[in-house]
C-alpha cells in the first residue's frame, strides 16, 4: 500500500480527490495538510474537517498557512479579481465556503501545524511517502525552506498545478501555482521526484452532466456529493463563460488517480520547468522540452484518459457510504 500524504484547500474538487484517496485500497493516507487557496485556510479546514466525518475517516488534518511565502509581503503582481457570476439573482460559486452536503462536525484538526507536520514526518518515517498537493505549495515551500533534507524521504510529489496551453487565473497561470509561486520553485529545487498534473491534463478528462448522473447512479455519498460539486461548478463554468461550457474539470481527483494508476496519463514529457516570479509571467509554468537531459527536473502530464477517469471515481466512490 502507497503512503501518501494530500494537501488541499477544500473546495468542490479537492473534496473529491480526497474521497478518491481515502476510499481507494490501495493508498494509505497518513495525513491531510490543510492550506489557503480556493478560500481561507480555516474554511478549508472546517471543510476538511466535515468530509471526513461524513464519510467516518478519522484521519489526522493538520492546519497549514494562511497565506503565501512571499507574494503579499511584497506585492507586485497582476490583481486577480473573480466577477461575481450570478443567475436569478443567486451568486454562483465554483467552491462555496461550506460545501453543501455537509453538515457542521465537532472533529478538530491535530496541535501541530501542517509545517511542522511535513518535517517531523518525513524526518521519522522508515519508508518514502508521496506527497499529492492540490492547493497552493505554500505547507511544502516552508516545510522545505526549515528542513531542506525531507526532500530524501518523499518518494515523489505528484501536484495539481500549472498549465502550458491552458491558464485560469491570469492570460498564462493556473491558480495553485499563480497563489504562491516562490513556493512552487521552491518545490521544483528541492530534488525530489515532481510530476505536475495541469490544467492541459486535468482539462482533458472534464465531466459532465452525463457523469453525474453516472456518479448518482452509484447509489452511495460519495457519489452523490461528488455530481453536486460538479454540477454546481458546471453551473457556475456555463454561467460565467457562456453556453458552449458544459462540463468541469475536477482538477484535484486527477491527481490521485495518477498517484493510484500512473497509465491514466496518457501523454506525459519529461522537462525543465520553471516558474514565473515576476510581472506578466507571474505564476506561469514554463516548460522547455528541448531542456538538455542533465537540466531535466519535472514530469509534465498533457493529457489523460477519461474513461480510465470516470470508471476509476466510479470503482472507489461507491464505497462512500
Ligand atoms: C486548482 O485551483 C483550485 O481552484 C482547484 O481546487 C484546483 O486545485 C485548479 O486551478
Ligand atoms: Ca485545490
Amino acid at each position: 500500500m502507497r503512503k501518501v500524504i494530500l494537501d488541499v484547500d477544500t473546495g468542490s474538487d479537492d473534496a473529491v480527490a480526497i474521497m478518491t484517496a481515502l476510499l481507494c485500497p490501495d493508498l494509505e493516507v497518513v495525513g491531510i495538510c490543510t492550506v489557503w487557496g480556493n478560500m481561507n485556510v480555516d474554511l478549508t479546514t472546517d471543510n476538511t474537517l466535515r468530509l471526513l466525518d461524513r464519510l467516518g475517516k478519522p484521519v489526522p488534518v493538520y492546519k497549514g498557512c494562511g497565506t503565501a511565502m512571499v507574494k503579499y509581503l511584497a506585492p507586485r503582481c497582476a490583481s486577480n479579481d473573480y466577477k461575481p457570476v450570478f443567475k436569478d439573482g443567486k451568486e454562483l460559486k465554483i467552491h462555496y465556503d461550506h460545501l453543501e452536503g455537509l453538515e457542521p462536525t465537532d472533529w478538530k484538526e491535530e496541535d501541530m501545524d501542517a509545517v511542522s507536520f511535513y518535517v517531523n514526518k518525513l524526518r521519522n518515517t522508515d519508508e518514502k511517502l508521496t506527497l499529492i498537493p492540490v492547493g497552493p505549495l505554500t505547507n511544502l515551500g516552508e516545510a522545505l525552506s526549515i528542513a531542506p533534507d525531507i526532500a530524501e524521504n518523499i518518494e515523489e510529489i505528484v501536484l495539481m498545478g500549472g498549465g502550458e496551453d491552458i491558464a485560469n487565473v491570469t492570460p498564462c497561470a493556473e491558480a495553485n501555482i499563480w497563489h504562491d509561486p516562490e513556493a512552487a520553485q521552491k518545490v521544483l529545487d528541492c530534488g525530489a521526484k515532481v510530476t505536475f498534473i495541469p490544467l492541459d491534463a486535468t482539462h482533458s478528462v472534464a465531466l459532465d452532466l452525463e457523469d453525474c448522473k453516472t456518479l448518482r447512479s452509484l447509489g452511495s455519498f460519495a457519489g452523490d456529493f461528488a455530481a453536486t460539486m460538479t454540477e454546481q461548478r458546471i453551473e457556475y463554468e456555463h454561467a460565467a463563460i457562456g453556453p458552449g461550457k458544459i462540463s468541469t474539470a475536477i482538477h484535484d481527483a486527477l491527481a490521485v488517480c495518477a498517484v493510484i494508476d500512473r497509465s491514466i496519463l496518457t501523454d506525459v514529457e519529461e522537462a525543465h520547468v520553471e516558474i514565473g516570479l515576476d510581472g506578466y509571467n507571474e505564476g506561469e509554468t514554463i516548460v522547455d522540452h528541448a531542456a538538455d537531459p542533465a537540466d531535466i527536473n519535472a514530469s509534465f502530464a498533457k493529457k489523460a484518459d477519461k474513461k480510465m477517469f470516470m470508471d476509476m471515481l466510479c470503482r472507489y466512490l461507491k464505497e462512500g457510504k
